[in-house]
């Protein structure tokens, strides 16, 4: 193997590319945001990091709120138009289709063809350098019904979630293991009908 070194980038990938909703249900904006997760369990916090010209940067931290709504593979062209032209001289919604609802709990508009939308409250907005991070309490998660299977879980796994990583969106493919399977021990075979003695 060898190495080189580069200087100091923002390499962290896979990330989301999710659209964050802000404004109001009259005025409603999304900004597509990469740098965005999450930072603390219980109690359930986000957060976002924004450039101080974007023109959700005001919205957000004059509302205090905003919803971090989870890109499909359907919503993949939206998400990067909304990442591309700014609510200053469009409508977002308009010009992508996607339909603004309330916020169950937050005051701002979620998407309502998102499978999840995180409703969030600002707690502190810290200055770093190119962006701001804004912390942010969880308010509640809003989620899709349509993808609540019979036996009552959220199939989150069926609804194409698009991941971003160094230019390039990709959609997510096939499950290589969950939780804890690395330290799982292997189910034991049932011996097939034929074999039992
Ligand atoms: C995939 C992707 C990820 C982005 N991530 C961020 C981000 O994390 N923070 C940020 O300030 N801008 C980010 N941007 C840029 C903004 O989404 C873009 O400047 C947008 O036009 C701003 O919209 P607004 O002016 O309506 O707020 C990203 C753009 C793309 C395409």
């Amino acid at each position: 193997m060898s190495k080189t070194l580069w200087k100091p980038g923002t390499m962290v990938y896979p990330v989301p590319a999710a659209m964050v909703t802000c404004g109001t249900m009259e005025t409603p904006n999304i900004i597509t945001v990469a740098w965005t997760g999450t930072i603390c369990t219980n109690p359930a916090m986000t957060y976002i990091s924004l450039r101080k010209e974007r023109y959700s940067y005001d919205l957000i931290k004059n509302q205090g709120q905003f919803a971090i709504n989870l890109s499909t593979k359907a919503l993949v062209k939206a998400a990067d138009y909304c990442g591309v032209k700014s609510g200053r001289e469009v409508n977002k919604f308009e010009q992508t289709g996607l339909t603004p609802i309330p916020g169950l709990i937050a005051q701002v508009p979620i998407i309502a063809e998102s499978p999840l939308s995180i409703e969030c409250e600002v707690t502190e907005i810290k200055a770093l350098g190119s962006h701001d991070m804004f912390f942010a309490k969880v308010l509640g998660v809003t989620i899709e019904e349509s993808f609540m299977d019979r036996d009552g879980r959220f199939r989150l796994d069926r609804s194409e979630l698009v991941a971003y990583s160094h230019g390039a969106y990709y959609e997510l493919g096939k499950s290589l293991g969950t939780f804890g399977f690395s330290v799982q021990k292997k189910k034991k075979k049932k011996p097939s009908p034929q074999k039992r003695r």
